[in-house]
């Protein structure tokens, strides 16, 4: 009857990790340095979960082939970045019905009141004035929902992300409160070894997939001429010096290059400074374009050949959905009793 007890066999209980990506655009570089090479560090230490967050992509409206496309290529893509199937779940939210189930179940006990004031509702809505449907307000429940069917201990994710972990915790509280320990009460994990990268023509602006100019973004799609490109035509600044000064925004070019070499190469800011001390921009650009270069070859190598394997992609997200239904339902099986659902 005990089925407190998610993790079984393993000696020592890891701690969970849940998280979730939307394949709504490209995976940039900076997605890449920033989150997912950490995602790929962690999953020793945890026991990870990882999903593609189809139906959050939904509350804007997406056309249908390439939503599916997108979807598989983002997970081919997280297993070329090194995520590794055998030791993480991956899987499709959409493929798992116990998320719209949970939703549903924390609608009941989320208030409009704190909905109506998460910033990225109201970002949204000004963005999507045309759309501002029911489901870009509850997205925060449905996403509080994936993290609590998993009793995840943590949840990585940007900065940006952490108002959503915190409506989160807020509503496994609240229902916690009434009924008994039912959910674990999640952390949000701020990866600070992430390298924050930013946009390449406004340096002091966060690099974005869905930024207008393709100038400052680089997608992990971009063919390698088009990213040496990119790095060379970044906004640096008429100083002509490579210094590594992170507090000052006449730098930002500068500090940001510097910070993809040290991201791409595993070297120390303050190294890549001596080593091109006295040299130009322009000697100091080739050689980030071609470190970064070579550091997206042998996922590009990997991707175009998982992207091309449908049987082995379709083995993985079939198998990881299986998995997390399998764990998901005993969460969902335990609230649906509590709230007084006939489950037999
Ligand atoms: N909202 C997240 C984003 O846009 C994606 C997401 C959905 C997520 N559900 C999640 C992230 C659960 C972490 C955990 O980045």
């Amino acid at each position: 009857m005990d089925n407190e007890t998610v993790n079984t066999g393993a000696a020592d209980k890891k701690k969970r990790i849940f998280s979730g990506v939307q394949p709504s655009g490209n995976i940039t570089l900076g997605n890449y340095l920033g989150a997912i090479k950490n995602w790929v560090a962690l999953q020793d230490e945890y026991e990870c979960i990882y999903a593609m967050m189809d139906m959050h992509t939904i509350t804007v409206r997406q056309t249908p082939a390439e939503l599916r496309k997108r979807t598989l290529e983002l997970l081919a893509l997280y297993i070329a970045c090194g995520i590794d199937p055998e030791k993480c779940i991956l899987f499709i939210q959409s493929q798992n019905s116990a998320h719209a189930e949970l939703g549903w179940v924390l609608d009941c006990y989320t208030y409009m009141g704190e909905l109506q004031r998460m910033t990225q509702f109201k970002d949204k809505s000004a963005r999507h004035a045309d759309n501002i449907n029911a489901g870009l307000f509850t997205y925060p429940v449905l996403m509080a929902a994936d993290i609590l069917l998993y009793q995840t201990d943590y949840v990585p994710v940007g900065i940006d992300q952490m108002q959503h972990i915190e409506i989160c915790r807020d509503i496994a509280q609240r229902f916690n409160a009434l009924y008994g320990n039912v959910f674990t009460i999640p952390e949000g994990l701020l990866v600070k070894s992430g390298a924050k990268i930013m946009s390449l023509q406004e340096p002091t602006k966060k690099m974005s997939k869905s930024d207008p100019n393709p100038k400052a973004f680089i997608s992990m799609m971009d063919d390698f001429g088009s990213i040496a490109k990119k790095i060379k035509s970044a906004v640096t600044d008429s100083e002509g010096v490579i210094e590594y000064r992170p507090e000052d925004d006449t730098k930002a070019g500068i500090n940001n290059l510097i910070s993809i070499m040290a991201a791409v190469t595993g070297k120390k800011p303050e190294e890549i400074v001596s080593e091109y001390s006295g040299q130009g921009y322009g000697t100091f650009k080739s050689d980030v374009a071609e470190a970064v270069v070579e550091a997206v070859r042998p996922i590009r190598g990997e991707y175009d050949r998982i992207i091309k394997d449908k049987e082995y992609l379709r083995g993985v997200y079939r198998n990881g959905a299986e998995t997390a239904h399998r764990i998901a339902d005993r969460t969902l099986k335990k609230v649906y009793k509590k709230v007084g659902f006939v489950i037999d």
